[in-house]
């Protein structure tokens, strides 16, 4: 550990009556903001200078502070605050800030923590992850430069992730001699813009974080400005106030059941306040019960509001697990499984539309989808343009459909149960952050018709198991060729079987789409969708598609029963399937004729798990279906 130093956060109190500091540290408020700015408009300084200004730096870091600001400081041997924030030694020598920075501070009115994000365009995601969490945005402009794009891009996501508080700190005023007439000028261009993107209230600022002007202490510099400096605007802006005041919301972390006579359901309460004797509803199922105790380490509590951890315990019992709701009964969520919602995508692979992701919101994950975007925003314009997918950093609305219902609020009222992140099912990373606009009313009027006859009745009639044999490989393995030697066989067994095959299906059903990702994606959603049709029909599907990616064929699989899906790879390398070449297309490939052709310009995803794998350059066609047949007649009759 550093040493604790005496400059750091110094209060009288430390030394006469610690317990009191600490009691009243505690209870002290927190305000999380950002700060959205390059290195240039002087962002880095002016943290620097809060951490300076409140005390916050230590004796060991103030000296290491000194003697890099004569090293390598561009402040001509005075302190260059913008060091102790840029950070590690590399990235300072590239003139870059990169990831998100937290620092925490505090004053004697309020504790802070300032989420430090780099600005340029391809960091959006860095800076939609600081923000998330942030009640304020300080927005830096450098007053020479005024309202720049970056200044609209900044805002645009400070408004979409819904901060409430918006600072706008014009910088380097002593660089243009305090000039009132610039200050209003770029006051005046911002709070035109700022309209369009829906922020209608902001506080601006006339500083000089380098000199310190307005940061802690009203400047003289500028006698024209009569509001507080930034401190003062940090350490009195509401945080959280109307929390409370909404309808009671608790996502359920975990059903505390430590044994038979207990059962309590723990979670952080989002909004709202709760008391013994309440009503409440749990979501999505809409039962209902009433509160008993309100359970926490220091005893029962006669009630709990937002932003504390609790564990409830219900009067009667109902069934209620993680990831569930608990709302206030007379005001609930809306529940729905399908939404308009806003997307910044933040992963190196494209959003594909079609494609399933896993999505996390509240303590609650479910599988989802999303359709091609409506739009996405040009970020610097604010224009809307036509898009297919969504690179790294792109924002757009979407429509998402979801495996189950959820109970949500729209991000605009409630950002704990209105955003969302989407995870890659493969790679589990985060690959989006969403804002939920509203339900799909489509979602609220179909519904799920019960039939009589099911997928069980239809197979025992026809004496099999009806079931997927997914034959995957690339073009010219030998897919069709196996699969309808499998089909002769089952066929010849007596068995109801049916086989897709990519070139077939491609001249009916998916006639429309071509062979660029999207295209896969949305070939194989739908044959996976026709498979289980078929399948529920009874029938032993055989398909025979490419099926590139790992993503779609396990969608294909998840569409099944447990059991249901049989992947068989035909594994043929592409040096082989190149010198067959049976259908000429390899050639055309290579002469640069077939664009996107799998294997030379556009992926294949090696299964890591198949049931069956034939090594075509060991087995005969005949000897591979044999394998296959013999494989599934194992298990092929019906039994229950
Ligand atoms: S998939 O990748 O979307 O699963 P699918 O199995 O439907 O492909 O279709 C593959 C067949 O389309 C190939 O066997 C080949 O005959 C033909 N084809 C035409 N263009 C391409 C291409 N660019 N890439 C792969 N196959 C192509």
């Amino acid at each position: 550990m550093t040493t604790q130093a005496a400059g750091a956060h110094q209060s009288n109190l430390i030394a006469e009556d610690i317990d009191a500091y600490l009691q009243a540290h505690e209870h002290k408020s927190l305000l999380r903001f950002i700060t959205c700015g390059s290195v240039d408009d002087g962002k880095s300084t002016l943290i620097g200078r809060l951490l300076y200004d409140s005390k916050m730096i230590l004796d060991d870091q103030m000296a290491a502070l000194e003697a890099d600001s004569k090293r390598v400081g561009t402040q001509g041997g005075d302190i260059d605050f913008a060091l102790l924030v840029d950070g590690l030694a590399a990235e300072r020598e590239q003139g870059i800030t990169i990831d998100v920075a937290y620092r925490f501070f505090s004053t004697d009115k309020r504790k802070f923590i300032v989420a430090d994000t780099p600005g340029h365009e391809q960091y959006t995601r860095n800076m939609v992850t600081g923000a998330s969490t942030a009640d304020a945005a300080v927005i830096l402009i450098d007053a020479r430069r005024g309202v720049l794009t970056q200044t609209r891009r900044h805002s645009y996501l400070v408004s979409l992730l819904g901060i409430r508080h918006v600072i706008l700190a014009i910088n380097k005023m002593d660089l243009v001699g305090w000039s009132q007439e610039t200050y209003d000028t770029i006051l005046a261009e911002y709070r035109a813009f700022a309209a369009q993107i829906g922020i209608t209230d902001f506080t601006a600022i006339p500083m000089s974080a380098l000199k310190g002007d307005n940061i802690t202490e009203q400047s003289d510099a500028a006698p024209w400005y009569d509001g507080p400096p930034l401190m003062a605007l940090l350490e009195t802006l509401p945080v959280e106030d109307d929390l409370q005041s909404r309808p009671f919301r608790m996502p359920v972390q975990w059903v505390n059941r430590p044994n038979l006579d207990f059962r309590g359901f723990s979670g952080l309460i989002s909004t709202g306040v709760i008391k013994p004797g309440d009503k409440i509803k749990a979501l999505p199922s809409g039962r209902e019960s009433t509160i008993d105790h309100i359970v926490t380490f220091n005893g029962d509590l006669d009630q709990a509001v937002a932003g504390q951890s609790v564990t409830l315990t219900l009067k009667t019992e109902i069934d209620i697990s993680r990831g569930d709701v608990i709302s206030i009964a007379s005001s609930p969520p809306p529940v729905a499984d399908q939404f308009e919602a806003t997307l910044v995508w933040m992963d190196d692979e494209a959003m594909l539309p079609g494609r399933p992701y896993l999505l996390k919101i509240g303590t609650r994950t479910v599988g989802a989808s999303i359709t091609e975007p409506k739009y996405k925003v040009n970020v610097n314009t604010m224009e809307h343009l036509a898009a297919k997918r969504l690179e790294l950093n792109e924002i757009g609305v979407c429509n998402l459909s979801l495996d189950a219902p959820i109970a949500f609020d729209p991000y605009v009222e409630n950002r704990d149960l209105g955003g969302f992140i989407l995870i890659d099912r493969i790679s589990n990373r985060t690959v989006a952050a969403g804002m939920i606009h509203f339900a799909l009313r489509r979602s609220q009027n179909v519904h799920w018709q019960a039939l009589d006859v099911d997928k069980a009745a239809r197979a025992a009639l026809k004496g099999q198991r009806g079931r997927v044999v997914w034959l995957t490989g690339l073009s010219g393995s030998g897919k069709s060729t196996i699969a309808n030697l499998v089909e002769k066989k089952l066929h010849a067994n007596g068995r109801h079987t049916c086989l897709l095959d990519g070139d077939n299906v491609r001249h009916g059903l998916n006639k429309d789409l071509g062979f660029t990702d999207e295209d896969r994606v949305e070939n194989i959603r739908r044959v996976a969708e026709v498979a289980k049709l078929m399948v529920d029909a009874g029938l032993i599907v055989l398909v025979s598609f490419i099926s590139p990616f790992r993503a779609e064929r396990r969608l294909a699989r998840d569409l099944q029963a447990k059991g249901d899906f049989v992947e068989v790879f035909i594994d043929t390398p592409l040096a082989v399937a190149e010198q067959r070449d049976v259908k000429g297309l390899y050639k055309k490939a290579r002469a640069g004729e077939l664009k996107n052709f799998t294997g030379i310009d556009s992926p294949y995803e090696v299964p890591e798990t198949p049931e069956i794998r034939i090594d075509t350059t060991l087995t005969s066609p005949t000897e591979a279906a044999e394998q296959i047949t013999a494989w599934l007649e194992g298990e092929l009759d019906y039994s229950i």
